[in-house]
């Protein structure tokens, strides 16, 4: 709110009193994000596209190379560990770049009745290995209020937004914890919520979660959350986090339930090409905590 004092006077008497204004600027606020976001977001898409075209070809020289000095026989242990580094960090600049065209251009979208349960059990089985194989102390626990949750999506579309909440909560959980998933009806739609006892974050940081390169992680590049929302938004859905700093994070996400008669409308219909802006009753936002996000 922004709030307005003036004195209320009449000629030749004194101040009889005070008027008080009070301006809500929630709306201007959301819509100076929602403009912030837009502007970020063609620029991010013009650099992706020079930068991916310009460094993904010597790149695939690079681990080309390394793999083959990788297959000599009589490398010393310290060169190993340095070819191994090399190959390390291409592939991870690979994978900069992979989220970056996958930002610039995603926007093909292959829609289809899924079960959103099977899609996170993919997710979370991948993880387990994972957190298993780095001796992590994360523990992922399952709450499904329901068996099966349909409803019209891009399967792996939907995969890559579990798979980014989870590589933030253990990114958020550096010293073990709990990343609890669960999945319920609320409403028309189904919610899936990705709760993690990690870090958290203050409101300042939630502000800008799902604006691209907004990071706080090291080595975070800013991305993942924004494919989150680009994602999010083409289905028409919501997203939002709440949190507090030491009190780890609870991503939420929102999709429409798949009734009978919804299926005939866009199943089947292969490849949809859509933008930021051709959703009508699409919103994502980030809120503090208690609050709900707007849609
Ligand atoms: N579970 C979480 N706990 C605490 N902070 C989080 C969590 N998830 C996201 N954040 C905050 O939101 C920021 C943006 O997340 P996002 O996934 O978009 O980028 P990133 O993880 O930093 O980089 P990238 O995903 O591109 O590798 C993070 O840098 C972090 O500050
Ligand atoms: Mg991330």
């Amino acid at each position: 709110f922004r709030v307005m004092v003036s004195t209320l006077t009449v000629p030749n008497r004194e101040t009889l009193g005070y008027v008080y204004t009070f301006d809500d600027l929630t709306e201007i606020r959301r819509l100076e994000r929602d403009l912030r976001m837009q502007d970020r977001l063609a620029a991010v898409g013009r650099l992706a596209a020079a930068i991916a075209h310009e460094i993904r070809n010597p790149l695939t020289s690079i681990a080309g190379s390394v793999s083959m000095l990788s297959a000599i026989t009589d490398l010393s242990k310290e060169h190993r560990q340095l070819l191994s580094i090399v190959t390390r960090e291409s592939e991870r600049l690979n994978g900069i770049i992979t989220d970056f065209l996958a930002y610039s251009r995603g926007k093909q979208y292959q829609f289809s009745r899924v079960d959103l349960v099977p899609l996170l059990e993919d997710t979370l089985t991948l993880l387990e290995h994972r957190l298993l194989a780095e001796k992590s102390g994360i523990r992922i626990e399952r709450h499904y209020a329901v068996r099966e949750a349909w409803t019209l999506a891009d399967g792996d579309k939907i995969k890559q937004v579990f798979w980014n909440f989870s590589e933030n909560a253990i990114r958020a959980m550096r010293n073990g914890g709990t990343l609890s998933v669960s999945v319920e009806a609320a409403g028309d739609d189904w919610q899936i919520n990705f709760a993690d006892t990690g870090s958290g974050m203050n409101p300042q940081t939630i502000e800008k979660i799902f604006e691209p390169l907004q990071s706080e992680f090291e080595g975070g590049t800013g991305l993942g959350l924004a494919i989150v929302y680009q994602i999010v938004q083409a289905h028409e859905g919501k997203v939002w986090a709440r949190s507090k700093p030491g009190q780890g994070s609870v991503f939420v996400l929102r999709l429409r339930c798949m009734t009978a008669g919804s299926a005939s409308k866009t199943a089947g219909s292969g490849a949809i090409s859509l933008g930021h802006s051709g959703s009508s009753r699409s919103t994502a936002a980030a809120v503090a905590m208690g609050e709900r996000a707007h849609g």
